[in-house]
């Protein structure tokens, strides 16, 4: 069996078994490669486990354009979430529209308005989530597990392609045939709102293009800031 096709039965498996024992769990997905990935699985299997993106009101056309191109291509609706608009409002015209460069302490006060509290709502009433990161992705990442105790949250998380690399990762999106955001033939690896991404330079970190501005420590939004303690799991396929 090929490396891929053994992470893909893997990841097959958790999958299930998050659909079997942890319902009502949700995806979160950013619409980007490695979340098309575990889209696909999830649809092509019909497994209930509900879709849903964190719709910030700074995500690029192409981006949005997924959420198109999804129902197209599995005829299922993405439910979206969108900060509350008072609390948008109120930033703006404290801070102005992006704030965000100025300040670390700003940054993250755009993402806790425009992504964490939006989060909550998604999370709320449900036993688990999952979350396309990897463990290769960053710095940040590094020790990522597959599953992990979201004390914050009250549930179980799930990474589901933490052991997945950027190759796995497009190797599985050519095979299947997997549409993906138009963005990531243009430089764009890693993709999060449009004024706090950019394209990287050949031989950059996949993440270098996000906040760019910003230390590599300090580059998380806050959606996955755990503080519960991480558990590791050897053999998921239970
Ligand atoms: S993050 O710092 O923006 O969270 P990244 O773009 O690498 O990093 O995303 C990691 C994972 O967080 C994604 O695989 C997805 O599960 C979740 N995520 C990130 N952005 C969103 C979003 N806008 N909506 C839903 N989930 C998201
Ligand atoms: Fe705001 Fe940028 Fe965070 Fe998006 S990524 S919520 S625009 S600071």
């Amino acid at each position: 069996m090929s490396d891929l096709h053994h992470r893909v039965e893997e990841t097959r498996a958790i999958l299930e078994r998050i659909a079997r024992d942890f319902s009502p769990a949700v995806f979160a997905s950013s619409l980007a490669a490695e979340d098309m990935v575990l889209t696909d699985l999830i649809l092509k299997a019909r497994l209930p486990i509900g879709i849903f993106s964190l719709e910030t009101g700074r995500l690029h056309a192409e981006t949005l354009a997924m959420v198109d191109k999804v129902r197209d291509t599995y005829g299922v609706e993405i439910a979206l979430f969108r900060p509350q608009p008072e609390a948008v409002e109120a930033y703006v015209a404290q801070n102005g529209l992006n704030a965000f460069y100025d300040s670390v302490e700003m940054r993250k006060e755009c993402c806790k308005l425009r992504k964490v509290e939006p989060l909550g709502r998604a999370l709320s009433g449900k036993q688990a989530w999952i979350t396309g990161q990897r463990r290769a992705q960053s710095s940040t990442r590094a020790e990522l597990a597959v599953q992990e105790d979201d004390a914050a949250h009250g549930m179980q998380k799930f990474n589901p392609l933490a052991d997945w690399s950027e190759e796995d990762v497009w190797e599985y999106i050519r095979a299947n045939e997997v549409p993906y955001n138009a963005l990531h033939d243009r430089g764009y690896p890693s993709i999060g709102c449009e004024p706090c991404t950019r394209a990287i330079q050949p031989g950059e970190d996949v993440r270098a293009g996000r906040w760019w501005w910003e230390n590599p420590e300090s580059k998380e939004c806050g959606l996955h800031v755990v503080d519960g303690k991480l558990i590791r799991i050897k053999s998921v396929a239970a």
